[in-house]
């Protein structure tokens, strides 16, 4: 089931903004590091235990289905509401399907609550949101010198402007590849971003013939060092002639483009950068970029240059986000390029934020979960959540000893999955204190007698006599 892009796929080239990425929600994902994907089999079941995910057989196989609806584009307009307890796996479910539906399809994670901001209105952010899930696959076929760098000698020249110092007037590359080789005499300017790019002979490169833009491949695998650590790419000889056309492929979201387009094109010195960094306040984007943004890629979509691409937007505790931007989301799936929506929360019957009477399932107004697909998450059985908790073991690289197992899954059953889990790391600090390298199970009584567990602490401040204030009034 995984659509990750095959070898051949066209390499991406410079032209357009990066693709954004921020670290932060990179970060967000660690403790679901051992999640791969939904782990079902051909025909969509899932069996028990793979790709990471342990039990939960319903809600993953569902979950395929709905999987299987956007690869087929037939799941617009709707979303996916993925309810359950804490800690059950709902997070895990919607990381899983990002993972299926792979790289090349945006994933915008958001947690309700960042739509409260005293910068940015609510409805806008989620509008960014929405845009940053649209993505936008630009083909083009373009004429490229491409082979790995034999040669680089620029030619100086007494510069005819002052008595002093020479400029380069030209330069001479060599490239080379499977099928022969050419020497190129190129323009000043090129030679400025190879110098940028910190080109040097036994690279791979390639270059625009018309912009005259140049983008390093990697290093040729020549010269490949036998070190086994390294950041340096090694890329084969490139095939065919030097001179060729080639197709490009960039994939970039309509929020790229947006904020692309929104940020105030300064120019290169101190001064502007200095501007542009006091006022790196989140900018709004405003309505009318929007539209216009969207008639530049109709444009290129009609003309067959670029492909639209439908993402996945994923609200976590969707319950936090109050009816005005309830209604807004209602509006923004009916909208004609809307992305797929999947939403998640842990709330049973509560009541609708922003409001003082509607009392709705989940915290959702109804108007919103009729458009809603439910995906309902049990709770784990005690083997299961010792699978788990074995599973993270390894891949925080955790070795425990006997029967810290079956204690660990008896705390998870009692609290929560996600408490047994919380209490694995601890476990190692008390067991390194201890000068061990393995997890034992005095750790776990010493941290139980240090923590405690959200339903104790729950038990302990309901009693009469007030809990952790002793009575006072
Ligand atoms: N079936 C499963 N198999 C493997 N790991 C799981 C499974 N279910 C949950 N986990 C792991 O347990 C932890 C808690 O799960 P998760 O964060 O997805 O819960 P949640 O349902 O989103 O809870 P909340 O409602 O509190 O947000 C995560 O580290 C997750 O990766
Ligand atoms: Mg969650």
């Amino acid at each position: 089931m995984s659509a990750a892009g095959s070898s051949s796929a066209p390499v991406p080239h410079n032209a357009l903004p990066p693709p954004s990425g921020s670290s932060a929600r990179t970060s967000r994902i660690a403790s679901h590091s051992h999640i791969k994907g939904l782990g079902l089999s051909g025909e969509g079941l899932a069996s028990n235990d793979n790709a990471g995910f342990i039990g939960q057989t319903n809600a993953r196989e569902a979950c395929g289905v709905v999987v299987d609806l956007i690869k087929s584009r037939k799941f617009s307009g709707r979303a996916l509401l993925l309810a359950g307890a804490p800690g059950t796996g709902k997070t895990a479910l919607a990381l899983a399907i990002s993972h299926e539906l792979g790289v090349k399809v945006p994933f915008c994670p958001i947690v309700g609550s960042e739509v409260y901001s005293t910068e940015v209105k609510k409805t806008e952010v989620l509008s960014e949101t929405f845009r940053r899930a649209i993505g936008l696959r630009i083909k083009e076929t373009k004429e490229v010198y491409e082979g790995e760098v034999t040669e680089l000698t620029p030619t100086e020249a007494e510069n005819p402007l002052s008595g002093y110092g020479k400029t380069v007037s030209h330069v001479i590359v060599g490239l080379k590849t499977v099928k022969g080789t050419k020497q190129l005499r190129l323009d000043p300017s090129i030679y400025e971003s190879i110098m940028k790019e910190k080109i040097v002979v036994g690279d791979v490169v390639y270059i625009e013939a018309n912009t005259g833009a140049v983008k390093r491949v990697g290093r040729s695998d020549a010269y490949a060092s036998s070190y086994d650590l390294e950041s340096e790419t090694y890329v084969p000889l490139p095939k065919g002639d030097v001179h060729k056309r080639k197709q490009l492929v960039q994939d970039v979201t309509l929020g790229d483009l947006d904020t692309a387009n929104a940020r105030p094109q300064g120019g290169q010195d101190i001064m502007s950068v200095m501007g542009s960094l006091v006022r790196s306040g989140r900018t709004e984007v405003t309505e009318k970029l929007r539209r216009e943004v969207d008639r530049v890629v109709k444009g290129y979509v009609d003309q067959g240059v670029a492909e639209v691409v439908p993402g996945v937007v994923f609200i976590d505790e969707v319950h936090m986000l109050d009816i005005e931007c309830f209604t807004y989301l209602n509006a923004l799936l009916e909208s004609p390029m809307a992305p797929t929506v999947i939403l998640a929360t842990n709330r049973g019957r509560s009541l609708v934020r922003g409001t003082d009477d509607i009392v709705s399932a989940h915290g959702v107004p109804v108007d919103l979960l009729d458009r809603c697909l439910i995906v309902k998450t049990e709770t784990y059985s005690r083997e299961q959540v010792a699978k788990v908790v074995q599973v993270r073991a390894n891949v925080e690289g955790l070795k425990l000893g006997s029967n810290v197992l079956d204690r660990l899954a008896s705390e998870g059953e009692k609290a929560s999955l996600r408490y047994a889990l919380q209490l694995l790391t601890p476990a190692s600090i008390l067991a390194g204190l201890a000068g061990r390298t393995q997890i034992e199970l005095e750790d776990i009584g010493e941290l139980n007698e240090l923590f405690l567990d959200a339903k104790t602490s729950a038990r302990a401040v309901n009693t009469t006599d007030g809990g952790f204030n002793g009575g006072l009034p």
